[in-house]
Parts: structure tokens; C-alpha cells; sequence
């Protein structure tokens, strides 16, 4: 016997319309997207409220994916697409032509529904965001409790 606490149904919502600018942690306005002349997304606008789990809901083909890449600006690598409208991330436009796009995806990560490694060793993969990062020393996989030793091989 077990109890869910809060109860399901008593959870307070989240009052979107009355969450103060401070909360938010990202903001979407009008934002359309563009695969060359095919339209991905419509006129998306949104709050993403900060400290709280947000998913996206949809079947598939609807765009989840394309709007979550908007967000780090992953979209900027496909040839041919356009995004138009305005992403805010904690008040700052990062489509901002002077926004730093490898810092803003320090902050912004991704966990793609597919592994899509490097043609590197295990180790090299999973250290390649501290590389990123200026740490030039990481773990040495000897002393990883031996966590590595079963990818020590290379991929791809
Ligand atoms: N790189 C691309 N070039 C052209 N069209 C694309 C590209 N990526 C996605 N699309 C198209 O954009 C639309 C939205 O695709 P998206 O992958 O964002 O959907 P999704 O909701 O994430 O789907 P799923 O639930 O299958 O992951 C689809 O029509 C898709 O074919
Ligand atoms: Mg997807």
C-alpha cells in the first residue's frame, strides 16, 4: 500500500499567464521555421517555465523535434533553414547575431533520441564535452573504476 503525495488532481497548475518574467526560463515568440520552401513550424509562441519539467506532445512528424533544436540553434547546421521569429533564454535573444552559439549550447544540451557518436574511442566521446571545455585533463579511464573498459574500442 502506497500514497501518492500530492494526490493526482490536486497538483496545482501553472498559471502560464501570471508567471512573473523572472520564472521563465525560456520565452518563444512567433517563431516559424523553414526547410528550404517547406514550412516545419507555425507561429509558436510559449514560456518554458524555470525548475520545472516541460514536454513536448505530439505525433510524429508534428515538429517536437525542429522546435527543440531551435533552442540550441541546432538548426543553424541543416543547409537550407530558416527560423524567424524570437527565442529569449533567460532575457537574452539567442538569435542574436553577436550570441556566442558554442557557449549558448553549454547551457542548452541535448539527448538525441539516437546515439549519433564520433568516429572516436568510447572515452574520447564521453570526455569530448570537457575537451570542449578547455579541461584538457579528464579522467584518466584507468581510474574510472574500470567504467570504460568495455567501449575502450573505437566506434563508427
Ligand atoms: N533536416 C530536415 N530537412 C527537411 N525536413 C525536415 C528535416 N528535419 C525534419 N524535417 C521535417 O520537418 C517536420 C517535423 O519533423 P520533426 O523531426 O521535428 O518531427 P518530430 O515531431 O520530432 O517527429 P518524431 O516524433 O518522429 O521524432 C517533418 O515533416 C519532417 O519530415
Ligand atoms: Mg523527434
Amino acid at each position: 500500500m502506497f500514497s501518492i503525495t500530492p494526490p493526482i488532481g490536486i497538483t496545482p497548475r501553472l498559471d502560464l499567464g501570471n508567471l512573473p518574467n523572472e520564472q521563465t526560463a525560456l520565452s518563444i515568440r512567433d517563431l516559424n521555421l523553414y526547410y528550404g520552401a517547406t514550412q516545419a513550424l507555425f507561429d509558436i509562441s510559449m514560456r518554458i517555465p524555470k525548475g520545472k519539467v516541460t514536454a513536448f506532445i505530439g505525433p510524429s512528424g508534428c515538429g517536437k523535434s525542429t522546435l527543440l533544436r531551435c533552442i540550441n540553434r541546432m538548426n543553424d547546421l541543416v543547409d537550407g533553414c530558416r527560423v524567424r521569429g524570437e527565442v529569449t533564454l533567460h532575457g537574452q535573444n539567442i538569435y542574436h547575431r553577436e550570441v556566442d552559439v558554442p557557449a549558448l549550447r553549454r547551457q542548452v544540451g541535448m539527448v538525441f533520441q539516437r546515439p549519433n557518436p564520433f568516429p572516436k574511442s568510447v572515452y574520447e566521446n564521453v570526455v569530448f564535452g570537457l575537451r570542449l571545455q578547455g579541461i584538457n585533463d579528464p579522467p584518466n579511464p584507468r581510474r574510472c573504476n574500470g567504467a570504460f573498459a568495455a567501449g575502450g574500442g573505437s566506434v563508427g
